[in-house]
């Protein structure tokens, strides 16, 4: 098949060069020329594992190819998938000034003659799907030369090929028969599994022998997204507030997690209590429901608590610090950890900047380090008034605290004697719960963990 992504983020290059794998043929255009050069010279601009080799692979075959034009690309593809990003606007809604400004002009590339599906991959308010259609027709003189279809990712950055290949579940969310057939032929070799081993992408999980396929209208597939994000941030803000509890009750959230986990109705993921969710989607997910549930006159009390639990937990850090050291005026704190989660270097609203943001009003003097996010940290957040150092031991040297902001694999292999040797004063809170409390304390660190009794 012939496919068009729009649209080079992090979503658009990752279906654009996972589809190029299974032999289809996969234009990928981008507005911006510069993105689009340096892409065609194969460099690529996210962190995430196995991309490089991947999209080389693809490049090198001449299945995957780069274009800063839409046409003849769009007028000669079978499905267009639309992957821009849709940033969240104050009010909480997303901005879909450049979902629509593709949809135009997808409208005015469809060749008459040919049956095109476009496809929204962009996480896109509940019932966007048609006015995408409308456009579309308006400007075609009609609905009979293409298809709407509504397909949701839920790739986690970091394993965003992998969650690609081998999903839990494709869900497609059609106007009609006709695009659903033109879209399992599209998603055929992850259905059934059929492909062999991928550039960059481990091999297939033994238990994975075909991948569930929902088919339903484009409006439930669109609700399922919010619901899928709505349903996992919660969680984590509910075994957060759980957390909380612990720590006044003297229990240890970590193993109360453990044991409610093993539960399968609840389930051992995203039960992992710490400073709060952050990344591209979840907040941006959120405030989006709850404004599309504004619209219709409704407030969901739940998800509403989900967004306040976290922006607490965050501050939360903060007040640990003050219980811990009294005023933090001129108080030297090390932050281990500047991206959202380990392995990216993505800070969109990840929950570091606001605890550092945090520490700075209160006057203290803030040396950060992260294994791969400080640069992007220096360019988006130059206000940030605070020492970049270049390693762990660098950022605790002469702090009086030491917070543990991102669970990178290098912050739980660090030599603790060494680091108590270089602190001024050996706190620790730990953000992330990665030290084992008694291991730590018997070093001589006066430590605080998430959820954790206090000794
Ligand atoms: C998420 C969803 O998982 C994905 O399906 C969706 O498409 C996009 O949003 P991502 O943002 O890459 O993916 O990150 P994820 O791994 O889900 O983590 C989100 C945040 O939750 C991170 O800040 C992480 O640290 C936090 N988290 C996760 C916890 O605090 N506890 C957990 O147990 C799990």
């Amino acid at each position: 098949m012939i496919i068009s992504v729009v649209g080079m983020g992090y979503v658009g290059l990752v279906t654009g060069a996972c589809l190029a794998s299974f032999g289809h043929k996969v234009f990928c255009y981008d507005r911006d020329p510069a993105k689009i050069e340096s892409l065609k010279k194969k460099i690529v601009p996210v962190y995430e594992k196995g991309m490089k080799e991947l999209v080389e692979a693809n490049v090198d075959s001449g299945q995957l190819l780069f274009t800063s034009s839409p046409n003849p690309a769009f007028r000669i593809s079978d499905v267009i998938i639309i992957a821009v990003g849709t940033p969240a606007l104050k009010t909480g809604e997303p901005d879909l000034s450049s979902f629509f400004s593709a949809t135009r002009q997808i409208g005015e590339s469809l060749d008459p003659e040919r049956f095109t599906v476009v496809v929204t991959k962009s996480t896109v308010p509940v019932g966007t799907w048609s006015k995408l259609a409308s456009i579309l027709g308006s400007q075609r003189g009609g609905h009979s030369h293409f298809g709407v279809v509504s397909n949701p990712e839920f790739l986690r950055e970091g394993n965003a090929l992998w969650d690609t290949v081998y999903p839990d579940r494709i869900v497609i969310g059609a106007c009609c028969q006709r695009s659903v057939k033109v879209i399992r032929d599209l998603y055929r070799p992850i259905i059934e599994q059929s492909f062999g081993n991928l550039p960059g992408i481990p091999p297939r999980p033994g238990h994975l022998k075909r991948v569930e396929l929902i088919v339903t209208t484009p409006v439930n597939a669109e609700m399922i997204k919010y619901a899928a994000n709505v349903f996992l941030a919660t969680k984590i803000s509910l075994i957060n507030e759980i957390a909380n509890i612990c720590e006044r009750v003297g229990a240890d959230v970590t193993v109360v997690s453990r044991g409610v986990g093993l539960d399968h109705r609840i389930g051992p993921e995203f039960l992992k209590a710490g400073i709060g969710w952050g990344g591209s989607c979840f907040g941006k997910d959120l405030a989006s429901i709850l404004h599309t549930a504004g619209k219709y006159g409704y407030f969901p009390q739940i998800i509403d608590a989900a967004v306040q639990v976290n922006t607490r937990q965050r501050q939360k850090i903060v007040l640990d610090l003050e219980d811990l050291l009294g005023d933090l005026g001129g108080r030297t704190i090390g932050i281990l950890g500047l991206s959202f989660k380990p392995n990216t270097n993505d800070l969109r609203d990840a929950p570091s900047l606001d605890i550092i943001s945090g520490l700075l009003e209160k006057g203290a003097v803030v040396k950060v380090y992260d294994p791969v996010a400080m640069d992007e940290c220096k360019r988006q957040h130059p206000e940030l008034t605070v020492t970049y150092e270049y390693s762990a031991i660098k950022a605790a040297s002469n702090a009086d605290a030491l917070v543990i902001v991102t669970e990178w694999e290098e912050f739980r292999n660090l030599d603790l004697k060494q680091l108590k040797g270089v602190m001024k004063q050996a706190v620790i809170v730990d953000g992330r719960n990665i030290f084992a409390p008694r291991a730590i304390r018997k070093e001589g660190f006066i430590y605080k963990g998430i959820g954790r009794p206090d000794k």
